[in-house]
């Protein structure tokens, strides 16, 4: 195991949970960026994500704080804060506490998935989350696609960014998942925080193949560090969500969502059935990935072949824009200490 030498602080927007674990009324505790958060629905709807600790005494509001209509009540004195963090009632005074607010934190909620936006530095969200269906382009909604398949890893030691690096990632197929595969790059733009990398395949022994014999391809769009959409097309119809959220200064919690292609068939159970167990195999492909990335250590910098060399420059590139620092974290920190302790005095 290896702790992330990259700042586990990085800016943007990350999946805290998806959207039916949060049902109207109820209170959803999680741990993120070392903050202990609760997220609520109120009765219409509405969803907040704030601190935990009451700013009162600093009751746990995910222990017993209760919904009551817009507002999240705290089991210990009964005072009310709403969706902004405001307090709005002290029920034994005749005014509220004007002055003291409960952080809260934008969030977002799009493809069934809950999303915040983080960053250290308290900037207003400047980019936006990728929409599976609708970033596209091409059409697509979500009543053209099964039900949803999901995987929760929790408390893994990784970094978000081992993850997106997998996007620019060629050699790994044939040797973590088995298949043969040699992707070609249509697309590679990091010239914005939401990025995109477009891929064809081919197959090992195809190599004299033009672009029209290619049947199919991957299309990523990266929304920042935390989020990643797939489109795949021309093999089995799917998109998916891969989504690392920082628990603490040394592990993730990762997500994955899986949306199968509904096609044109007489037996809906049979349909639903086949979609299963191909959502079941994309999962399984996942996790190989998976099993990698929790036991890495981030290579920095790293001995790139020459055809690697690009990819990687570029998203690592990308990446540094995420880091309060501008340097990629604790990585570049640590780096400049080495080369400062070596160098002659
Ligand atoms: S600690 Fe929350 S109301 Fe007193
Ligand atoms: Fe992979």
């Amino acid at each position: 195991m290896a702790k992330p030498p990259l700042s586990m602080q990085p800016t943007g927007w990350f999946q805290v949970a998806w959207s039916t674990e949060v049902g109207v009324g109820e209170v959803h505790r999680m741990t993120y960026f070392g903050r202990e958060l609760v997220a609520w629905r109120a009765r219409s709807g509405q969803l907040t994500v704030m601190n935990a600790y009451c700013e009162h005494l600093g009751a746990h509001l995910g222990f017993g704080g209760h919904v009551e209509g817009e507002v999240l009540e705290c089991p210990f004195h009964g005072w009310q804060w709403d969706h902004e963090g405001r307090n709005v009632c002290i029920p034994y005074e005749k005014r509220p506490n004007r002055g003291r607010r409960m952080p809260t934190y934008p969030v977002l909620e799009r493809n069934e998935s809950i999303y915040v936006w983080y960053d250290r530095l308290g900037r207003a969200p400047y980019f936006d989350v990728p929409d599976v269906f609708a970033g596209f382009g091409d059409g697509s909604s979500r009543s053209d696609y099964h039900q949803v398949a999901t995987l929760l890893r929790e408390n893994l030691e990784i970094h978000p960014q081992y993850v997106l690096e997998n996007g620019v990632d060629f050699a790994h197929f044939k040797f973590v998942h088995k298949t043969p595969i040699v992707p070609v790059f249509t697309r590679h733009d990091f010239d914005r925080p939401v990025s995109y990398v477009d891929f064809t395949i081919t197959f090992e022994g195809d190599e004299g193949q033009s672009i029209e014999d290619v049947h199919s391809g991957v299309q990523a769009i990266n929304g920042g560090l935390g989020v990643a959409v797939t489109k795949s097309w021309g093999m089995i119809d799917n998109r998916t969500i891969t989504a690392v959220t920082p628990v603490d200064d040394s592990t993730s919690d990762v997500r994955f969502s899986v949306y199968i292609g509904r096609t044109t068939g007489s037996d809906p159970a049979k349909a639903e059935r086949r979609a299963n167990a191909m959502a079941e195999e994309i999962i399984r492909q996942f996790t190989q990935d998976v099993h990698i990335w929790q036991h890495q250590r981030y290579s920095d910098p790293p001995a790139l072949s020459a055809g690697e060399y690009r990819g990687f420059t570029a998203i690592r590139t990308w990446a540094k824009q995420f880091y309060p620092d501008g340097r990629g974290g604790s990585a570049a920190e640590l780096r400049a200490a080495t080369a400062a302790d070596i160098s002659p005095t």
